[in-house]
């Protein structure tokens, strides 16, 4: 997993536990990398999660409200750093709809070691996306959060239904359902 994202993780933490947190909890986790991260160097996916869980222990909020908090975070970096993959999308389902084949592809080229998931999307009503998330990392948590920070990109209200998917062991299926707002 690409650097940036240890880096984004850290500044996270930083604003909401403050930086002697974070100095004590790279200095006292066993991380394979020592926890010197550069934002072009590559480092292991289990380290993230260590991570995660190290601020878990230390806060008591709970690991997969961390994801999906770290989700938002992560939102708010693309959109400044890729502003580009943006232009012309004028819903959440038009970002959720371009990631697989368009966003995720931009990432590719640019970082050809990046570890991406992928995505299946079917948009069965014009309120309703049913979108199925595959990878091999446990990070489904982080992936509702980045659903999340989609929909308020736009200011939609949405129930986000999440389900494992008894067939496919590394899947997760999100039923996306926008709320009226009139
Ligand atoms: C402009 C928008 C986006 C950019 C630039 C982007 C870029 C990236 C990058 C750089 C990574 C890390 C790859 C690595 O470290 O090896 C990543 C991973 C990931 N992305 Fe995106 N992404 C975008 C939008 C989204 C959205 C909207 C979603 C969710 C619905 C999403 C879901 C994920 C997930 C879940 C991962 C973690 C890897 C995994 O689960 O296997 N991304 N993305």
């Amino acid at each position: 997993m690409k650097g940036s994202i240890f880096l984004e993780l850290l500044e996270m933490a930083e604003e909401t536990f403050g930086e002697e947190v974070v100095d004590r909890i790279l200095d006292t986790t066993d991380l394979e990398s020592g926890g010197a991260y550069t934002s072009v160097g590559t480092y292991s996916c289990g380290e993230l999660v260590t991570l995660v869980s190290a601020f878990s222990d230390h806060s008591g909020i709970d690991g997969e409200e961390l994801q999906r908090l770290f989700g938002h975070w992560m939102m708010t970096f693309f959109t400044k750093r890729y502003g580009s993959f943006f232009e012309g999308k004028t819903s959440a389902f038009d970002i959720l709809e371009a990631i697989e084949d368009e966003i995720h592809v931009e990432v590719r080229k640019l970082y050809p070691d990046a570890e991406l998931p992928t995505f299946a999307t079917d948009r069965f009503s014009v309120k309703e996306l049913d979108m199925v998330y595959t990878s091999p990392r446990p990070l489904a948590p982080f992936c509702r959060g980045l659903i999340e920070a989609c929909l308020n990109l736009f200011n939609q209200k949405a129930t986000i239904e999440m389900s494992a998917l008894a067939d496919a062991m590394q899947s997760t299926k999100f039923r996306i359902s926008l709320v009226d707002q009139s």
